[in-house]
């Protein structure tokens, strides 16, 4: 029988852990078996790759892949938007389906790339672009598809949690535990991506999509990402019970009915402070865990690697196998597109703006030393009708002390307009710090 020709875009991270389960299908399902790489891009020919490939199926010229006729199923995983996205699109349009693990294409150009997918009957599957090893794409399109969800939220990026964590439990240096993420395979070629949130943002846009069914215009997520964190913050908030993860979060708006086609979403990614006893405190190293809620599932939490060659192959080849499935049973039986494992939206989401997004805030001030500062601080947050759920001073020093504030649920207007009046007291030297806090 013909084998299944996979081209690879890319033999990387990812690329590298694909061919080794396709080279190794025993003991793993039986449509691995009919599997076979024939046509291979990198961008250097010479590199020593530790991967039984003929030399002859590699090439740097990307482009013959996807018109390569034996190539039925192209596996994009060499990132970056440009010459990704021209791939994808090409090959979808010489009639290849499609498996990315290119969170930062897909966030930005996926509905172009699923009309094209509908447009040329194939399928275009992406469960490797969120959440590494673990299944929450297919699950958000088939499994929960009859649920209303009302939030997706979580630790949907392995290389800051890996970082938050070691220097959380070990004092280890940010520099050198990024150094460390990025030897693991965890990082982006561009780590910027990974510690100034951006690859949260994408992913977090992707969940959006696919939860609440509309597309997401990803450059209006609000965005604060862990390069700029110090350490004093994370020994502030462990002292109060608190362990700080990089957290996307996505809801719907109170008072929207699932009805209506408008749906203002409150999206955001930022540092935040977890309580010690909330299960995502104990999500930690490369470790992602995603939390969907919704009616009448309630609440269900993916958990596992977030980043990594194994893992993320592991996402890849289900794809590859869902796609395979199919073109087998199609052969045999004349059969349009599964619906449920091809993209969908059916309405229009909105953002709402940064200022309406209502959360906890953990903020640290830089005061005076002097009589009085805290309860001034204490009235502007009153006159601005901001509840404070806990108000700390912590060691001064030199005349300085720092103040922790910790509020009640608040709008984001609201917080900006205490902060602007706070700033302008002539005891407060400046606002050191503000994150989220669950
Ligand atoms: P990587 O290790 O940097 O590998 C990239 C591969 O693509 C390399 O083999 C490189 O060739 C090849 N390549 C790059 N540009 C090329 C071009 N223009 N033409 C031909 N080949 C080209 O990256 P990775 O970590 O595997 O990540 C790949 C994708 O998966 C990215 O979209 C990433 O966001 C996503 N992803 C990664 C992980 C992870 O844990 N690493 C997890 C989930 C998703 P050379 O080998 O010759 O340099
Ligand atoms: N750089 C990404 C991360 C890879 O650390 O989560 C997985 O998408």
């Amino acid at each position: 029988m013909k084998k299944i020709g996979i081209g690879l875009l890319g033999l990387g991270t990812v690329g590298q852990g694909v061919a080794n389960i396709i080279s190794n299908p025993n003991d793993r399902h039986p449509l691995v078996g009919e599997l076979e790489i024939v046509g291979v891009a990198v961008r250097n020919l010479q590199k020593k790759r530790d991967i039984p490939l003929p030399d002859s199926i590699f090439t740097t010229n990307a482009f013959e892949i996807v018109e390569n006729p034996n190539i039925q199923i192209v596996v994009e995983v060499m990132g970056g938007i440009e010459p990704a996205k021209s791939l994808i699109i090409q090959a979808i349009r010489a009639g290849k389906s499609v498996v990315t693990a290119n969170k930062a294409v897909i966030a930005r150009h996926g509905e172009e790339i699923a009309n094209e997918a509908k447009a040329a009957g194939v399928y275009v599957l992406i469960e490797a672009a969120v959440g590494g090893g673990i299944p929450i794409i297919e699950p958000l399109k088939q499994s929960l598809g009859g649920n209303q969800i009302t939030k997706v939220s979580g630790i949907i990026n392995g290389t800051t949690n890996y970082i938050l964590s070691r220097m959380d439990k070990e004092g280890v240096h940010y520099a050198d535990v990024l150094r460390e993420a990025q030897e693991l395979g965890y990082a982006e070629s561009d780590p910027a991506a990974d510690v100034e949130g951006s690859d949260a943002a994408d992913k977090i846009a992707i969940l959006s999509g696919l939860a609440f069914g509309g597309a997401i215009n990803r450059a209006n997520i609000p965005t604060t990402g862990i390069n700029l964190l110090e350490a004093i913050d994370v020994n502030y908030a462990r002292k109060l019970g608190y362990g700080i993860k990089l957290l996307a979060i996505s809801e719907k708006g109170k008072n929207i009915t699932q009805a209506e086609i408008s749906q203002p979403l409150s999206i955001w990614v930022e540092p935040t402070l977890v309580p010690e006893d909330n299960p995502l405190a104990g999500v930690n190293g490369v470790n992602n865990a995603i939390l969907v809620e919704g009616n009448p599932i309630g609440q269900v939490m993916f958990f596992g690697p977030g980043a990594g060659s194994g893992p993320t192959a592991s996402a890849v080849v289900a794809d590859i196998l869902n796609i395979a499935g199919f073109q087998s049973m199609s052969s045999e039986i004349s059969l349009n597109l599964d619906p449920l494992l091809s993209a969908k939206s059916w309405r229009i989401c909105h953002i709402a703006e940064e200022k309406e997004i209502t959360k906890k805030n953990y903020i640290r001030l830089i005061t005076e030393d002097t009589p009085g500062v805290i309860g001034q601080i204490g009235t502007i947050f009153g006159q601005k009708k901001i509840s404070i759920e806990s108000i700390v001073q912590f060691d001064a020093s030199d005349s300085e002390a720092e103040i922790v504030v910790i509020t009640h649920k608040i709008k984001q207007g609201q917080l900006e307009e205490a902060l602007l009046d706070i700033k302008n007291l002539p005891e407060v030297k400046r606002i050191a710090a503000t994150m989220g806090c669950l």
